[in-house]
């Protein structure tokens, strides 16, 4: 099925294989021996138990070629799993911070998206979130680090360790953004209350909201989100890893669907989260007996919900309509 992806961290597409592969070419030693003992840490009990993992293998991203060959890594398998369009974020300040430039950042990244409709046959967007656990000052500095690069980036995020650190903590940096012409999306409702989705919608004017699944617990947020009909963009399998949900069988997206709510299916980081898209629209199928149709109409909200120009969007919508299994 012809898909977009539109939640998708690169940096949580670097896989073992490649994190050894580059700790060797950059000099950097990993607290881990082997592939099998870094796959064996892969057992979160929450967002955070992940991120202090994501961000320690991020070590190992030096150079401008680094960022290229893990975004071009993405879209080889990206295709292979039935993604035509990927709205794709990434962590400047984790890279920063570092002591890696952001232009070595989005170069890189911009390189390997800008091959990617000839290579791969995947058109791109890149979006660059903040780290909320950051200060509201560290974001507006990244987000002017950047100026000079804006035009390749569509729009900003806002990912990281969600409880504590509200959207409404970001949103000088939002308006500039939005007065820059930028759209804007942000991590809310994953494992925070649904006031933070009320909250990057009223103060921060999102285009979309990343997650969301928390939304169903209040239903004027459900009202609202399907009224205005913004696309929430969740991540089954991210969701049972990092335990907001117990199991796949779980999974509210059906109640979800049900409401009204414009929901898509996407990876997160799908090196740790045991799967890329395709993978997770399996899975689904499989535990939630979606059948094709509404696998078919995922596949049509994503592209809707994508930033898309409104001509590759509707060529992309005619593939899902002719799309048959099998
Ligand atoms: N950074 C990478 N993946 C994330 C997620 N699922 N939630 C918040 N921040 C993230
Ligand atoms: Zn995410």
């Amino acid at each position: 099925m012809p898909k977009a992806e539109l939640h998708l961290h690169i940096e949580g597409t670097l896989e073992p294989e490649l994190a050894f592969a580059l700790a060797a070419r950059n000099g950097v030693t990993l607290p881990y021996a082997t592939e099998d003992e870094l796959r064996a840490a892969y057992s979160f009990s929450d967002l955070q138990s992940f991120l202090d993992l994501y961000y320690a293998l991020m070590a190992v991203l030096r150079t401008e070629d680094d960022f290229a060959e893990l975004a071009d890594a993405y879209l080889a398998r990206a295709r292979q799993q039935g993604v035509r369009h990927a709205e794709i974020f990434f962590d400047p300040q984790a890279h920063t911070a570092r002591g890696v430039p952001i232009g070595t950042v989005i170069g890189g990244l911009s390189r390997a998206l800008e091959a990617a409709p000839e290579r791969h046959g995947i058109t791109t967007r890149l979006i660059m979130c903040f780290l909320r656990d950051e200060s509201a000052e560290s974001a507006l500095e990244t987000f002017e680090a950047a100026r000079p690069h804006l035009d390749r980036i569509t729009a900003v995020g806002l990912d990281s360790a969600e409880v504590g650190h509200p959207p409404s903590k970001f949103r000088e940096v939002y308006r500039l953004a939005r007065e820059a012409g930028l759209k804007c999306v942000a991590h809310a409702g994953e494992e925070g209350p649904p006031a933070y989705v009320w909250e990057a919608l009223d103060i921060l004017g999102v285009d979309r909201i990343d997650h969301g699944v928390r939304c169903l617990e209040d239903e004027a947020l459900v009202a609202r989100l399907v009224a205005d009909q913004v696309p929430l963009t969740v991540c089954p399998l991210s969701n049972v890893r990092l335990r907001v949900v117990d199991q796949l069988a779980d999974h509210p997206l059906p109640a979800m669907l049900d409401a009204g709510l414009l929901v898509t299916v996407n990876s997160d980081d799908p090196a740790y989260f045991g799967g890329y898209v395709q993978d997770n629209f399996t899975a689904l199928r499989d535990a939630l007996h979606l059948d094709e149709e509404t696998q078919r109409t995922l596949a049509r909200n994503s592209f809707h919900a994508s930033f898309l120009d409104e001509e590759v969007r509707a060529a992309y919508l005619k593939e899902v309509d002719a799309y048959r299994a099998g």
